[in-house]
């Protein structure tokens, strides 16, 4: 039984345990944060198979809900080194699902080079277009042929995985930091940090960390320009997830989540999606010092605001900070 069910009694929704949690927390070395009280939960080993990353659990509540629907296909988008496109290909696999992929240019350096060798061996359909607009055209075209071929409507997931169904992995998420927290693993957090690529993870933590009851605030370091990721999208798409699990049985005692209770920030963004900023490779060498494994287009964007705003005195601790990398 999942965490969330075991606060909602009653919800009727599936979940589909694919990894083994707790993640692990732990206090992130003092130097590579300025002396900032920093937790990191690290998510990027969630994942049986060890592919890791929040994506895991996004397809947790995904994929059970994709065979209540009686769908064989999932159509999703991405960038040419989409980590979510890969994870769902790989487990939607798994699970007796095809997956279907629209995907398009990003800057290209060896670890996007990587991703898309291996979304091209996932057996995914793969359908790459010169940017978003090419893509959002033949969109139609894409789904007309995955339903002639299924005689059945592809499940249209939106750009990782962010739709309610997606968000609901950080409600469980926040579930389990709270039982963390009253382990005495880690001190209440003032702030939780993750990088927004899609919004369903600061989404689902900014609903989930209410549910938990943790006053912590979300702080959201924004990392994709490709469609609006601002406090009222996150705070909509959380209100969505809350919407979700009323209609199946929870009875939530808390108040809409508002934009002003989460804070998204793009000061990290660079000139775009995927643009490997000064700050972000440096994050990612000094965590490479200190033993872990970033990469630049959100870890590295996530920690390095992290490193700014402590430098700043700006940072409201202690702070908890996902590490989401993954798969690898
Ligand atoms: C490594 C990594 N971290 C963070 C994120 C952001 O999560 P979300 O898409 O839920 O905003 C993503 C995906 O977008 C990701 O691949």
């Amino acid at each position: 039984m999942s965490r969330t069910h075991e606060h909602l009694p009653g919800l009727t929704l599936e979940h589909l345990p694919l990894g083994t949690g707790a993640t692990p927390v732990r206090r992130l070395d003092f130097g590579l944060v300025g002396g900032a009280e920093v937790w990191v939960k690290d998510e990027s080993a969630y994942g049986d198979g060890g592919w890791g990353g929040n994506k895991v659990r996004k397809l947790e509540w995904i994929i059970p809900e994709a065979r209540r629907r009686g769908t064989r296909a999932l159509f999703t988008v991405g960038g040419i080194g989409t980590h979510w496109g890969l994870v769902a290909a790989l487990y939607g696999r798994e699970h007796g699902l095809r997956t279907v992929l629209g995907l398009v240019e990003q800057p290209v350096d060896q670890h996007v080079r990587e991703q898309f060798a291996r979304l091209e061996a996932s057996g995914a359909e793969l359908h790459r277009y010169r940017d978003q607009r090419q893509l959002r055209l033949a969109v139609p075209l894409i789904y007309a042929t995955a339903t002639v071929r299924d005689r059945r409507l592809p499940w249209f997931l939106p750009a990782g995985g962010s739709n309610a169904f997606g968000a609901l992995a950080y409600v469980e998420t926040s579930y389990e930091i709270a039982d963390q927290v009253a382990a005495g693993e880690l001190p209440e957090p003032a702030t939780v940090v993750t990088a927004v690529g899609s919004g369903g993870t600061a989404a689902g933590l900014a609903l989930g960390l209410r549910l938990a009851g943790l006053p912590t605030r979300v702080l959201g370091v924004v990392v994709n320009d490709a469609f609006p990721l601002d406090a009222p999208v996150i705070a909509g798409l959380a209100n969505q997830c809350a919407d979700l699990l009323r209609s199946r049985s929870a009875e939530l005692d808390v108040a809409p989540v508002r934009p002003d209770d989460v804070t998204m920030r793009s000061d990290w963004l660079g000139a775009t999606y995927g643009d490997p900023t000064p700050a972000s490779t440096a994050a990612v060498s000094a965590a490479a010092e200190e033993g872990f494994e970033l990469e630049p287009v959100y870890t590295g964007k996530s920690l390095a605001a992290i490193r700014d705003l402590a430098a700043r005195g700006e940072l409201a601790e202690p702070v908890l900070w996902l590490n989401t990398h993954g798969p690898r």
